[in-house]
């Protein structure tokens, strides 16, 4: 038989190497490139790899050339997971047949998560909830606390593949939830379950037979910081839709956020709250990543972000301090470090106001990340006022993109932004020229424009 091909595999951004070396040619990170097999073909003068995967050499015709038009298209009819902010998240329900991660720390959450949505489909589609992590009286156990019906739910308690996809196509359920992809290993290769080779195989396997037969696969991944066990990221490029589940450990929200879907908008946020009884939708979630403190304090600027399509309020705070070291720290959560050194080059060069001997925290409360331009003013304005240790005016809330000559540019959705701001009792807002409405008014907010920087800072 054939030998087996190694190739090697970034586990931080899932980029294929044929060599090994010390530092990924994609993403940039140092030692971080994973030993991949790559399955032997089966026997002699077995078909090239290619044509395995895609599953028709030697069984039916190779595939003809289509005009395109000619293609019947067909309406992807999707399937209501029974949880709203899921549902969101995917771009309006489960699509039949796609393949969606669902990737974040141990411990947050995630198989709550599946178990409350294949409990929520019910009948509608019966699913085969299958753990490698617990019990299959640990999972019936969660169900049972949570008070779920469980009717149109089967698990399977295994983590060989082999035996995973012969029962799954006995069982023909709508949906298969893998929980977790980690812990999946296929009988046609000797690396170590849980490495990368095993895993990405795996899900290989999983992906192949949602395409063949139109099941929806959700897998399970863990994000993981050490490269030694495969996160999701290498698994990223093969399915369809990948879901990072997120939060600040503490705080009992959770946001669901889309980072890749071929079936819906990306960024998109579901936002939860984890209680007793499991996971509860917060479908009204605008105000609930403020920090809840009494009164306006110094370094705090509230925003409006609109990531995917709803408005929410978030408050950005920011900590500057004189620095004891030669090079002064920013550190930025929830937030791009590389945008953070660039505003804050802006807010000396256009602002006049100097904090190159000043170490600066900036932090989005409640753990969640704002990933839109929209928070390059309020970055800015949270800095200033804790420099100067004053509190912004009380119920104010900006938005607004930075520009290197200090401009402030205008973001999408300003009056959605505006109304929601208004609607939660804010009174002034300092934003885009291009946002604000010509009669400087939403409600009973007041807009102020600012074209530059300078502008923005006279409205304090
Ligand atoms: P879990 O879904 O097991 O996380 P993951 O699959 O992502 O590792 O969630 C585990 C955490 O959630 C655990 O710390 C306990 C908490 N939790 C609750 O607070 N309430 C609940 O009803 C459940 C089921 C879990
Ligand atoms: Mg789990």
């Amino acid at each position: 038989s054939s030998k087996a091909k190694v190739a090697y595999v970034c586990t931080q951004c899932g980029a294929d190497h044929s060599k090994w070396q010390g530092q990924c040619a994609e993403c940039g990170e140092w030692n971080t490139l994973s030993e991949f097999v790559v399955e032997p073909a089966a026997g002699k003068g077995g078909a090239p790899a290619a044509a395995r995967r895609s599953g028709w050499a030697g069984k039916v015709d190779p595939p003809k050339v289509t005009a395109l038009k000619d293609v019947t298209r067909t309406e992807e009819a999707r399937v209501s997971t029974g949880i709203g902010e899921l549902d969101r998240v995917l771009g309006g329900g489960l699509v039949p047949g796609a393949v969606v991660l669902v990737g974040g720390d141990p411990g947050i959450g995630k198989s709550t998560l599946l178990l409350q949505a294949v409990a929520a489909m019910g009948a509608r589609l019966p699913s085969l909830y299958v753990t490698g992590e617990e019990s299959l009286a640990q999972v019936a156990g969660r169900g049972a606390r949570l008070g779920l019906p469980l009717d149109g739910v089967s698990a399977l308690a295994e983590t060989g593949i082999e035996r995973i996809l012969e029962q799954a196509a006995s069982m023909k359920p709508g949906l298969v939830v893998a929980d977790s992809v980690q812990t999946l290993w296929t009988e046609s290769l000797t690396a170590a379950p849980g490495s990368v080779s095993q895993v990405r195989e795996s899900a290989a396997r999983l992906v192949r037979y949602a395409k063949e037969t139109g099941t929806a696969v959700f897998l399970v991944g863990h994000v993981t910081k050490e490269g030694g066990i495969a996160g999701p990221r290498v698994l990223e490029h093969m399915v369809d839709a990948v879901l990072y589940f997120e939060g600040e450990s503490g705080s009992r929200f959770r946001v669901l956020r889309a980072f890749k879907n071929r079936f819906g908008a990306v960024n998109e946020l579901g936002v939860f709250a984890m209680g007793d009884k499991g996971l509860r939708e917060v479908a009204n979630p605008s105000a609930i990543f403020l920090s809840g403190s009494e009164g306006p304090q110094p370094g705090s600027c509230v925003m409006v972000t609109r990531e995917g399509t709803r408005p929410l309020l978030v408050e950005v705070q920011a900590l500057v301090d004189s620095s004891p070291l030669s090079n002064p720290r920013r550190v930025a959560v929830g937030l791009e470090g590389n945008r953070l050194a660039m505003l804050l080059a802006v807010l000396h060069r256009h602002g006049g106001v100097a904090v190159g001997d000043q170490d600066v925290f900036v932090n989005v409360v409640g753990g969640i990340r704002v990933q839109e331009t929209a928070a390059d003013l309020p970055v800015l304005l949270a800095v200033l006022s804790s420099l100067r240790d004053q509190p912004l005016p009380e119920r104010t809330i900006a938005f607004g993109e930075v520009g290197l000559s200090g401009e402030i540019r205008p973001v999408p959705n300003g009056e959605d932004r505006l109304k929601e701001a208004a609607t939660h009792g804010f009174r002034r807002a300092i934003v885009p020229r291009a946002n604000a409405p010509k009669g400087r008014r939403v409600g009973e907010l007041e807009v102020v424009p600012a074209r530059t920087l300078s502008e923005a800072l006279d409205a304090l």
